[in-house]
């Protein structure tokens, strides 16, 4: 029998048992590696995770003259080369589909006398960089792009960048990291003001690797960071922890499935990673957390979560960059509860790996779901009669258009379909979630190759 391995079937469950032990945090992965590659001695990295997007960064930053070792497990080794020891690579960068990996690399090459060029894939090649080339190009970095502000672009460093006072018009970690890390080697104080804080793992790393960086909310609620160039970095080993937004697909299944009970444990609770769990709570979920403690200057905990009956609210529009990579699987959430879910100022998910907005959209009406969309946000119609069971009809396929989120979204969703829905291109799931198949089936999923039509 010949399967289609970019194909997966998943059907309905009973639910999930036990407990799942999550990889490493996407995130904090890619810090670890840029910091440690520019520190003063070698640093461990305990737990990082082994995926193409984190291959893609590890790559770049060999391409780049540091020396990065696989130790036993999940550990890696970085030789740092120091603040302005990165060499020019021979040939353009590429960073698959790795958005975080690409824009950090731009801020951290700008600060560097090397000319670098960046390439990545199909959907790479489609997300805006003029966000980040902007405020790059205002630092006197040179940026060399074909047209349209997209991939391939060509950054020319410089040793000394000038300082800028930055003020963000979106919540956006990306951006506000790459402006930090070109500032490392600025001659004076740059500073970035973002309108919501967006998460903060470039900041405590810097932290963590010496640097000093200074925060404060503005009287307008604004969230204001500024670091003052010319500060070394010394290599300190680090641990990562669990990532909750890979947590977030095994939380929403085993609330949506009838009989579920699982332990996630040491998943990252960085309050400005988990809006998802605080709207799941708030929709009825049996999440509970417990055993809050520090890892690596991160904060963790471990998360139980039973089947839940869910009801349809309100998202804050201003919890969104709390949990803007957990929108696609909240819609699965909304999709299986009673009453409607409204999320608002969600317009950022349009320009991910996809369109997620436009993705779950079609995917949740082909599964038999009312959504409505606007330009920036996603009302969804629970399809749960109160005292019944939600109604997702299966027996469709969907592509994931290179996006591992939507992916996994869609599997999830299949849990709890009628007739299953067939995922297409799944291997994006690779980009943050290996094992992700393996560990849900584990744990009691149905998650099945397609066998090919013509056998
Ligand atoms: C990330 C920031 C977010 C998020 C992405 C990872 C990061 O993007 O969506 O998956 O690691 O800095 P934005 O900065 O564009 O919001």
């Amino acid at each position: 029998m010949i399967y289609n391995t970019e194909s997966l079937l998943s059907e309905a469950i009973q639910g999930l048992h036990g407990t799942c032990t999550v990889v490493g945090d996407k995130s904090i992965s890619h810090r670890a590696i840029m910091l440690s590659s520019i520190a003063e001695g070698k640093t461990k990295i305990k737990g990082i995770l082994k995926s193409t997007d984190i291959h893609s960064t590890i790559n770049a930053m060999r391409a780049l003259g540091v020396q990065i070792s696989n130790l036993d497990n999940d550990d890696i080794e970085v030789v740092g080369v120091g603040m302005h020891g990165l060499k020019e690579p021979s040939k353009p960068l590429n960073l698959g589909n790795a958005g975080t990996g690409v824009r950090l690399l731009m801020g951290l090459t700008g600060s560097q006398q090397i000319t670098a060029t960046f390439t990545g894939d199909e959907s790479l090649s489609n997300r805006p960089m003029g966000r980040i080339t902007e405020p790059l190009s205002k630092m006197g970095i040179q940026v060399r792009s074909d047209g349209n502000g997209l991939l391939p672009i060509t950054i020319t460093g410089r040793s000394s960048p000038l300082p800028i006072s930055y003020i963000s018009p979106v919540a956006s970690a990306q951006i506000k990291s790459a402006i930090l890390l070109a500032g490392l080697n600025a001659r004076g104080v740059t500073s970035i003001t973002e309108p919501v804080k967006s998460r903060d793992h470039t900041e405590r790393m810097l932290e963590h690797f010496g640097v000093s960086v200074d925060t404060k909310a503005d009287p307008n609620g604004r969230y204001r960071v500024s670091l003052t160039g010319g500060a070394s970095l010394q290599a300190k080993d680090v641990i990562v922890p669990r990532d909750p937004s890979s947590a977030a697909f095994l939380v929403v299944a085993a609330l949506i499935t009838e009989d579920s009970n699982i332990s996630l444990p040491t998943i990252g609770m960085s309050p400005e990673r988990i809006g998802l769990i605080t709207t799941l709570q708030e929709m009825g979920g049996n999440i509970k957390i417990s055993n809050y403690r520090k890892v690596g200057g991160e904060e963790v905990a471990d998360i139980q979560v039973s089947s839940s009956h869910l009801k349809g609210i309100v998202v804050p529009a201003d919890r969104a960059p709390s949990m803007i990579d957990e929108y696609p699987i909240l819609s699965v959430a909304a999709a299986t509860a009673t009453g409607i879910t409204l999320m608002e100022n969600i317009g950022e998910l349009r320009h991910k790996e996809a369109d997620r907005i436009a993705l779950m959209a079609k995917g949740l009406r082909l599964a038999g779901v009312q959504v409505n969309e606007t330009e920036t946000s996603m009302e969804i119609q629970g399809t749960k009669s109160t005292n019944g069971k939600p109604y997702i009809k299966g027996g469709f396929s969907i592509s994931s258009k290179h996006d591992h989120r939507i992916a996994m979204s869609f599997l999830t969703l299949g849990l709890v379909s009628s007739d299953g829905i067939i995922v297409n291109g799944v291997s994006t799931i690779e980009t943050s979630f290996p094992g992700f198949v393996e560990l849900m089936n584990k744990h009691g999923s149905r998650i099945t190759p397609v066998k090919n039509k013509s056998t």
